[in-house]
């Protein structure tokens, strides 16, 4: 029995995700669907934001809410927009115990031409889908689903602010809801989706470059881990690091790995390098997406845009920082900057590593590369550019 039970668990972390999902689909069961939606509009609508107030993020909140339950037994609920309201929950909720949580972040954005459109939000739908799955939580239909959030939208479109580069942060959200203490998979479920209208990140036209620390002792993620996937556990523990690269006058982390410190992540962005590669050739590099790396809607929008301009190489591959060191001693190195949904490209100035701090000539750069991202993503994005990445709502 024992023998067996191992067994099973051995062939189990060999065989990929597919495989194991094809198991569970027993308790993935029915969709929702955006046609079923019940509206029920607030009675007390809140003062929104004026122009002039700045936003911190993520601590305004509209006035409504996606809401839509699951249980094993009858599967998806109605979905509901609702007002913003307070959750109740078992205290032996399985996500407040054992991170059966996961999330996703997009953003909407206002037109000169009032219109509101969501970047890319296919992709969001697609990554949670699949940490849903990894997690056993329930699956949906994504079209559905994301039918479901452009009509919340719609309901709180006065909430979209108007000046330039601000936004609608969207957060979906997934947990299991069972009220066990046992670890296994969820029996219930809550999907919900709330939306903060934010400031611009960096103000005017400008960006700000910040310094990282790269301490190869604390590790973010690994191979067979989820650090591929949007899961709240991954969050957490990070916080601690966040405190200790401010205690060493850095503002955030590089997330280093494995014995020849690969740069992998920025806080909570991909990493981005421009520099001429050891051969010569001037390349645009991120790290591959071999499971260790989120894969970010901003990454590959980089990437796809940078591949359509053609002008240099662009390429997913491993970067070590020792192949850092030398290209800034050869003095190869242009720009090296985060990618992610809040800022969209962040540059960085200085990176804290070993005992010394590492001068990056990102802002002395233009940062060219940089900015020539931000305004080709607001003219997408704003809708000065139409563009098939853009939903309107
Ligand atoms: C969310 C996230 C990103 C960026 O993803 P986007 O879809 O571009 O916002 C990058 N790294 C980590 C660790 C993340 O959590
Ligand atoms: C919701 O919860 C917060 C935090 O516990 C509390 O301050 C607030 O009053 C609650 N709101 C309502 C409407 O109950």
């Amino acid at each position: 029995m024992a023998a067996l039970a191992l067994g099973q668990i051995w062939s189990r972390k060999l065989l990929p995700v597919p495989w194991l999902l094809w198991g569970l689909r027993g308790c993935a069961s029915t969709n929702f669907k955006a046609a079923d939606l019940q509206l029920q509009i607030t009675k007390e609508p809140r003062k929104k934001p004026s122009p002039s107030d700045s936003l911190v993020f993520g601590k305004t909140f509209t006035d409504h809410m996606l809401m839509v339950e699951w249980n094993r037994k009858k599967g998806w609920g109605q979905p509901r927009i609702q007002p913003f309201q307070n959750l109740t929950l078992h205290p032996a909720c399985s996500a407040l115990h054992y991170s059966l949580q996961l999330f996703e972040g997009l953003k909407a954005y206002r037109g000169q031409d009032q219109q509101v459109r969501l970047f890319r939000p296919w992709l969001n739908m697609d990554r949670m889908l699949r940490t849903a799955l990894r997690l056993c939580l329930p699956s949906f239909d994504k079209v559905e689903l994301l039918e479901c959030i452009r009509r919340l939208i719609e309901v709180d479109k006065a909430w979209v602010p108007r000046g330039s580069g601000t936004s609608l942060y969207v957060r979906p959200v997934l947990i299991g809801t069972e009220d066990s203490l046992g670890v296994s998979s969820a029996s219930q479920a809550l999907l919900f989706v709330i939306l903060c209208p934010v400031g611009s990140y960096f103000p005017g036209d400008s960006v700000t470059p910040v310094s990282l620390l790269a301490d190869p002792t604390f590790i973010r993620a690994w191979m067979g881990g989820v650090g591929d996937y949007k899961v709240g556990g991954n969050y957490g523990p990070t916080v601690l690091l966040q405190q200790e690269a401010q205690k060493k006058g850095c503002e955030q982390v590089l997330w280093l790995y494995g014995p020849d410190h690969q740069l992998t992540e920025v806080g909570t962005m991909n990493i981005f390098i421009y520099w001429t590669h050891e051969d010569g050739v001037l390349e645009l590099v991120t790290p591959p997406l071999d499971g260790i790396i989120l894969p970010g809607v901003v990454r590959q929008s980089l990437l796809d845009l940078a591949q359509t301009w053609g002008e240099f190489r662009v390429v997913e591959r491993k970067i070590t920082m020792k192949e850092l060191l030398r290209a800034l001693e050869e003095g190869r190195v242009r720009e090296v900057f985060g990618s992610g949904t809040a800022c969209q490209v962040c540059p960085v100035h200085r990176i804290l590593y070993k005992d010394k701090h590492l001068h990056i000539p990102t802002m002395e750069n233009g940062p060219e590369l940089i900015l020539r991202f931000q305004k080709e993503l607001k003219a997408i994005q704003y809708g000065t550019k139409a563009h098939k990445w853009m939903l309107p709502v």
